[in-house]
């Protein structure tokens, strides 16, 4: 499998690889906010200790270069995190993405810039084919993220994901993909 970089610059934005201190700014961030986490697939943390665990576990995936491999995502010339993007490299030559960002900076294409950079960097990979993601059917400004990352819409996966912010029902969710 290739290695994606572990860090990145856009326009606008750095993505770097979690530390074990960024624990309280993230939860201040983005992971408190349960109106952020709403579509994903983890609760809000109250508490910073499970979130550092969770941290620690994305190092070492990056120790490992396998696994999620997560980026945090902070202004260009700050190191305060204000969302996160991070990708799945799976078996058959695709490449999974989430994302998430603090509330404050939603609506200003951070979302889009950052997938976009990851989404051209796996497509110029010889074995990668497939750069993809899914979102709740509810969630029309993450389908928006995706389609300006280049992805198109490919249909609906029907109760394919759970959202425990929502309820333990899987949920339909909208699957893009960009492909070469
Ligand atoms: C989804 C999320 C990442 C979007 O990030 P963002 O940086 O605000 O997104 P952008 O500014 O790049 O684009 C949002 C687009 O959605 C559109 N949009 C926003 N709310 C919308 C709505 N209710 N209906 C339709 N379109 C909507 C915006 O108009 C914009 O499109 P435009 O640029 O064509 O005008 C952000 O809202 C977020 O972090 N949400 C919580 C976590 C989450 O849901 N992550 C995705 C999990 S799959």
């Amino acid at each position: 499998m290739p290695r994606p970089p572990s860090s990145f610059a856009t326009a606008r934005l750095v993505g770097r690889m979690p530390r074990a201190d960024d624990g309280p700014a993230v939860l201040a961030s983005y992971a408190g906010d349960p109106a952020v986490t709403r579509y994903l697939s983890w609760r809000a943390y109250d508490r910073v200790e499970p979130l550092n665990a969770f941290l620690r576990e994305c190092m070492a995936d990056w120790e490992k270069g396998s696994g999620h491999l997560a980026w945090l995502l902070c202004l260009k010339g700050t190191d305060t995190p204000i969302g996160s993007i991070g990708v799945t490299l799976e078996s058959g030559g695709r490449a999974m993405f989430g994302y998430v960002l603090a509330r404050k900076f939603w609506g200003h294409g951070f979302a889009a810039e950052a997938l976009t950079f990851l989404v051209d960097w796996t497509l110029a990979q010889p074995k990668l084919y497939r750069a993809w993601a899914f979102c709740d059917v509810e969630n029309p400004a993450s389908v928006r993220v995706m389609e300006k990352a280049g992805l198109v819409r490919e249909g609906i996966l029907r109760r394919w994901h759970v959202c425990p912010t929502l309820g333990p029902e899987p949920r339909d969710c909208v699957v893009c993909a960009k492909v070469k």
